[in-house]
């Protein structure tokens, strides 16, 4: 016998677990399946989010900073330590902990919330004359019937061709989240955002690392003065960077796994590490879904089609987060959760793909939303540029971390702005404020002539908008 729900969603990442709550929220009755399985085999709601994506490499990240802090910065505060030492286990316990705390209330909100849970692994059986029917295998079959169905099925490392991950040598981001001791040489493929953050949090606990990126620049989708300024602050930091390479070979073996590349200039090299990440990108889940069951469209890529309001080639039946096409962030997962519960229910929901904001969690954070002043230039848009450095900022003197800058772009005839790019501490905080400007179209001269408060970081916002009309005051 079937169980009936009005909507079900597939996946409790952050796009399914906040759109079966939001359903629910709005009187229908839901369900969620989620197949992750914690180290006992129990549930694990949250998905790549919560057990190895954003909340494992932020937990990570804190620890390696505090280390770093404490072995190279407090020293500057007139604070001295002897016999500083670290536990790589425990910090990994912690963070375990941390996954953890996030499960258990993600399970709780289901409860709270009226959302019936399923563990298990689902897949479309048909099209029954009232709605869609699921089978769901875990501990306990399920059958349910949904008039609606949510896809929110995430996304799975990309591997190399020819190189799967073992997890123990050749790492994805599972594996990387749980090296139990730092090597001593790590080598990652790709720069993009694991490859910063993860190399950051093993470079902190004493890894040499070196990344490898195919690309000729360094964090194309960032705007390239903010990239540049990354660039210097990592390699400074010591993370060696090597951009236009050819990667031909990875070899794991007794001794580590070796890799063999050409460099930028196509010269052969190769080195040997102790592990490798690979973080070259992700790729939609829709495996195991048994889509033709319902004729759901896919693309080349696996990922579920979807119009801009997420409904898919199949009336009732919808798709959110990293499965369909956008950025793969946890907040667009969310937004379009939202939104598409709300429009199930007859709300019109909305998502502005404009003003989604993009954090790089290393240190110096970096953080965006809006145009770069490379696509400005490329759409050959009129436009003035403000920026203003850390350096010249009290509270960022006071914290000791002076590095990077806020840099605002408006429009040149209405000031609106544009786009907003900062590298520097807490910018993952401060780019908040521009998300919310941007979404009023406020301009440059409103934020400048915002009260902020002294002394803190966020001046630097307001100073950055100052000097899109050439009027800093402290610079
Ligand atoms: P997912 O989180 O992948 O969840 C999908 C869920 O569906 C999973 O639990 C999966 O088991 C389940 N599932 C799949 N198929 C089935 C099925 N057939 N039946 C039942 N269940 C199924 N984003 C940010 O915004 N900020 C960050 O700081 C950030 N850090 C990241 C760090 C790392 C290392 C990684 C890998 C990613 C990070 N991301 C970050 C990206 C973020 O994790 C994803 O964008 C987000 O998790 C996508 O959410 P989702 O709900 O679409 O899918
Ligand atoms: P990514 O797309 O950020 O970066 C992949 C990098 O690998 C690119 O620079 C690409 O040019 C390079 N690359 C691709 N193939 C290569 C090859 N064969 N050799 C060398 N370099 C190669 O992907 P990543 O880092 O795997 O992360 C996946 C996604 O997860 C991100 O796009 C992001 O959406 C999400 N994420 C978000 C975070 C955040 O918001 N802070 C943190 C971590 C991940």
């Amino acid at each position: 016998m079937n169980k009936q729900f009005d909507v079900v969603v597939i996946g409790a990442g952050p796009g399914g677990y906040i759109a079966a709550i939001r359903a629910a929220q709005l009187g229908l009755k839901v369900a969620c399946v989620d197949a992750w399985k914690n180290d006992k085999g129990g549930p694990a709601p949250g998905g790549t989010c919560t057990n190895v994506g954003c909340i494992p490499s932020k937990a990570l990240l804190q620890s390696s900073e505090y280390f770093e802090h404490a072995a190279k910065h407090f020293s500057e505060h007139g604070i001295s330590l002897s016999n500083l030492s670290m536990d790589v286990q425990k910090m990994i316990h912690r963070k375990d902990a941390v996954i953890k705390q996030n499960n258990d209330g993600i399970l709780y909100l289901f409860k709270k919330n009226k959302v019936s849970f399923f563990h298990g692994q689902a897949s479309f059986s048909g099209k029954a004359e009232n709605g869609f029917e699921i089978k769901v295998q875990g501990a306990a079959p399920e059958s349910l019937l949904a008039k609606q169905v949510i896809v929110a099925t995430g996304s799975t490392p990309r591997a190399l061709p020819g190189t799967p991950f073992d997890e123990k040598l050749v790492l994805s981001n599972d594996g990387a989240l749980r090296i139990e001791a730092a090597p001593a040489k790590l080598g990652v493929i790709g720069s993009g955002v694991i490859g910063l953050e993860m190399g950051s949090v093993w470079r902190r606990l004493g890894a040499e690392v070196t990344v490898l990126e195919a690309l000729p620049v360094f964090l194309g989708a960032a705007d390239e003065q903010i990239a540049k300024e990354a660039y210097k602050a990592f390699t400074r930091q010591g993370l060696k960077i090597e951009l236009g390479v050819k990667v031909a070979e990875v070899k794991p073996g007794k001794h580590g796994v070796s890799i063999a590349y050409t460099n930028s200039k196509g010269e052969a090299q190769s080195m040997t590490v102790d592990r490798l990440i690979v973080s070259i990108g992700r790729v939609p889940n829709t495996q195991g879904l048994n889509s033709q069951a319902i004729g759901l469209q896919l693309d080349e890529r696996g990922a579920v089609v979807v119009d801009s309001d997420c409904r898919t080639n199949v009336a009732g039946v919808w798709a959110v987060g990293d499965v369909v096409r956008g950025p793969m962030l946890a907040h667009k997962a969310e937004e379009e959760g939202v939104a598409v519960a709300e429009r199930i229910a007859g709300q019109h929901g909305h998502v502005n793909f404009n003003t989604i904001p993009w954090v790089i969690y290393t240190s110096p954070e970096i953080a965006w939303v809006g145009q770069t002043e490379q696509q400005l230039k490329a759409e050959g848009r009129n436009f003035k540029v403000g920026t203003f450095p850390f350096l010249a900022n009290g509270r960022a003197r006071a914290l000791g971390d002076t590095t990077g800058m806020v840099k605002m772009l408006a429009d040149a005839q209405s000031d609106e702005i544009l786009g907003v790019h900062i590298v520097g501490p807490m910018a993952s905080e401060l780019i908040a404020e521009c998300v919310v400007a941007m979404e009023f179209r406020a301009s440059s001269e409103d934020i400048a002539r915002i009260c902020h408060a002294h002394p803190s970081l966020s001046e630097s916002t307001k100073e950055a908008a100052l000097a899109v009309d050439k009027r800093t005051l402290n610079f």
